[in-house]
């Protein structure tokens, strides 16, 4: 495995030296594809000389004893992820909107970023939850199911891209309209709904959006934890560590 080029000139060791460091993807990274379960066939291979990794990956770059988020968006999410909240967020910036609204676009589609992607709004929301506050988390959560549906009061129709992606036909399940229901009645709709509106795949277009622009927003609105994101003991700590070490074997 090549050492990431972030990480040439760090002198520290790296875990479980001189041994082959073998990585058993996430059952969620493989089941229903062609890939076979792989677990058994690394179990087989378990020797004085290889391992199960754990611990940092050199194949990534090395975070930071206390990451904030934005290491995370520099150093773990994938490039269409960081593009797409960047963008989006500074849409909502530059249009004038609330702070709490550029927080919540910048952050909607983060489990994307390194984690999971199958209801993502929900993963994303709790995520940030112990960090935001709790209107912003709201907002994220909900945007997956109000993403489907359309709202003419404000221009908001159903997302062409979704066609493309789903296919025409493809229908809700029982679950996203209930929530997407929960969602128009509620007082924060409106938050919510503006992330969708601001919710584009429009970077094609668009220059590279400089995260540190939304620095000191983020020192407004987001609570980030002294010990690093992944070490504060949070109720989501664990996701986040999760990010930091997305290879260990358990
Ligand atoms: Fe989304
Ligand atoms: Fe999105």
């Amino acid at each position: 495995m090549c050492m990431h080029p972030a990480n040439a000139n760090d002198p520290r060791p790296w875990p479980q030296q001189g041994l082959e460091r073998m990585i058993c993807p996430s059952a969620i990274a493989w089941v229903g594809t062609d890939t076979p379960d792989p677990e058994a066939g690394l179990i087989d291979r378990l020797s004085d000389k290889a391992v199960f990794m754990m611990g940092d990956n050199p194949a990534l770059p090395r975070m930071p004893e206390r990451p904030t988020l934005l290491d995370f968006f520099r150093l773990r999410f994938n490039d269409f992820t960081v593009q797409h909240l960047l963008a989006s967020a500074k849409r909502a910036m530059d249009d004038g909107h609330d702070e709490k609204i550029v927080l919540a676009c910048l952050l909607h589609d983060i489990s994307n970023g390194c984690l999971v992607r199958p209801d993502h709004g929900y993963w994303s929301g709790q995520l940030i939850a112990p960090y935001v506050s709790e209107e912003v988390a709201w907002a994220v959560t909900y945007h997956q199911a109000l993403r489907y549906v359309p709202d003419e009061s404000v221009g908001y129709a159903y997302p062409a891209s979704y066609d493309r992606f789903f296919g025409p036909g493809y229908e809700l399940p029982d679950y996203i309209r209930r929530d997407a229901e929960i969602a128009r009645n509620h007082r924060w709709y409106m938050t919510s709904r503006v992330v969708t509106l601001n919710d584009l795949y429009f970077f094609e277009d668009t220059d590279p959006v400089d995260p540190e622009i939304f620095t000191d927003l983020l020192g407004r609105h987001f609570r980030q934890p002294e010990e690093g994101l992944g070490f504060d003991n949070s109720p989501t700590s664990h996701m986040w560590r999760t990010m930091i070490w997305p290879n260990n074997f358990l």
